[in-house]
């Protein structure tokens, strides 16, 4: 009786009957509470849809199951990782299969000779460092998140991290893929070799493609040797334009730091009420740069001097590695200490030629003080990417409607300054309209025909990115 008066839930069941043909019932979720739960990245005022089912494969087969049953049915399929993406990339559309690959996160090699690792996309990015690591081996990409998120998700947006001013992001360390196409067919692309350039880099194209041209089932990484532990040092400034030329200096000075981060007056205070790190709080911006050579001292002190060149206030080198990991460690909690000064955030990402980064920096104060805001500013400052991230009450209308107007001119003001809208997190919904104004239309027209090459019904992670 019911199935005749509610067409969607026949419509739903025969997807169910249809998935659990292919998969064990322990791999299909319904409980619309659990389903739920799997709605939403880490984004904020990204619209999200309820999922009809969430489906965990365990096997490529599996997951060619789902591809071609919902095809069949013209289902959308929402990929997912560990949902710490901060663009909405990940949010379930209405009626949706949500597609986990959280348990295929198998490590299937590790070659030292040829400098390798195959995983699979559940692959956590941290437990992947630490196995290569065993083998004197290194995978640099490092998302703040890296002890959560996943190989698949770092490949689905392209992410990058703190060590990307000397090792450069995901992108540069994907060599090939298996991938399952949205009929349910299995592609390979790239190679397993230290060169190769047959046909076009598909392999390329969907680093950072978020899930919507197909499914990332199995992924070849380039490793490097594993460098010397980091030595990092903190400098002190009485103004983030004096710190972003140190910045400059720094980087004209032929240096290669393994990492050149900034993090404001708000994001240090932030830091310390969430953590008690005893960072110094009166500074205006605090500098970290590290180095993994084998002599780090002495390049620290030469970075050391070009920050005193530069006006530092106080520059301080860590005594050893371990007091060098407390400062990362305080660097990666900035965004959770920013969230915890309002409730909610908006996270930028603009990334601008580092030279601009000063102009950058002043520009999101300006704003700030317009919308009458509380805007931190953590930034990749050697790669030039900012995370300014506004501080708000989600439950006053105003605040919000300023904050979301504040994150918009922080865009704009990225593309004024040569730079583009997300350097590291994505598109997803939440900059939708601003990937349009990055790439203009006929930009947009030919990233459509892609989509469309690949997803002719449009199933695959629908209603982002354009
Ligand atoms: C970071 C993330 C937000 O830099 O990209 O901490
Ligand atoms: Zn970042």
């Amino acid at each position: 009786m019911s199935r005749i008066e509610a067409p969607h839930d026949e419509v739903t069941g025969n997807l169910l009957d249809r998935l659990l043909s292919g998969l064990p019932a322990e791999a299909v979720l319904t409980d619309p509470h659990v389903t739920a739960s799997y709605a939403n990245d880490m984004a904020s005022f990204c619209p999200a849809g309820s999922p009809a089912v969430v489906v965990l494969p365990r096997t490529v087969e599996q997951v060619q199951h789902v591809l071609r049953i919902a095809t069949e049915l013209r289902v959308p399929v929402v990929p997912q990782g560990a949902r710490t993406g901060l663009s909405g990339g990940a949010n379930a559309s209405d009626g949706c299969i949500v597609l986990s690959l959280t348990k295929m996160d198998r490590i299937l090699e590790i070659s030292p000779v040829d400098r390798i690792a195959v995983v699979e996309p559940g692959v956590i990015n941290a437990a992947l460092s630490r196995a290569v690591g065993e083998h004197g081996l290194y995978y640099p990409p490092d998302p703040s998140s890296w002890e959560m998120c996943t190989i698949g998700g770092n490949i689905g947006t392209a992410s990058g991290g703190l060590c990307c001013v000397k090792y450069g992001v995901t992108a540069e360390y994907v060599l090939g893929l298996d991938v399952v196409l949205a009929d349910g067919r299995l592609m390979s692309t790239g190679r397993r070799t230290a060169k190769g350039v047959a046909g076009y880099d598909l392999t390329r194209l969907f680093v950072g493609s978020e899930g919507s041209l197909g499914i990332v089932v199995r992924a070849i990484l380039a490793l490097k040797p594993k460098p010397p532990e980091q030595l990092v040092l903190a400098a002190e400034f009485a103004s983030g334009a004096a710190a972003c030329d140190a910045v400059c200096r720094i980087m004209a000075g032929g240096h290669v730091p393994s990492l050149l981060e900034l993090m404001d007056r708000t994001t240090v205070k932030a830091v310390n009420d969430l953590a008690h790190m005893g960072l110094p709080e009166s500074t205006e911006a605090l500098l970290l740069a590290a180095f993994d050579t084998p002599d780090p001292a002495a390049d620290l002190a030469a970075v050391g001097a070009l920050c005193e060149a530069a006006g530092a206030t106080q520059v301080v080198p860590a005594d050893d590695v371990a007091e060098s990991e407390l400062l990362l460690k305080a660097r990666r909690l900035s965004l959770t200490a920013l969230e915890a000064v309002k409730g909610t955030t908006m996270i930028d990402d603009v990334c601008v030629p580092r030279s601009r980064l000063g102009d950058m920096l002043e520009g999101v104060e300006r704003i700030a003080q317009k919308h009458r805001l509380t805007i931190g500013v953590v930034a990749h400052a050697g790669d030039g990417n900012t995370h300014p991230t506004v501080c708000f009450d989600a439950q006053d209308p105003d605040e919000s409607r300023r904050a979301r107007e504040s994150f918009d001119e922080i865009m704009a003001l990225g593309l004024e300054l040569g730079g583009t809208i997300t350097g590291e997190h994505g598109v997803g919904v939440l900059k939708k309209e601003w990937l349009a104004r990055e790439i203009g239309p006929v930009g947009v027209e030919m990233q459509q025909a892609v989509k469309t090459a690949f997803d002719p019904l449009g199933i695959l992670n629908p209603g982002k990115l354009f």
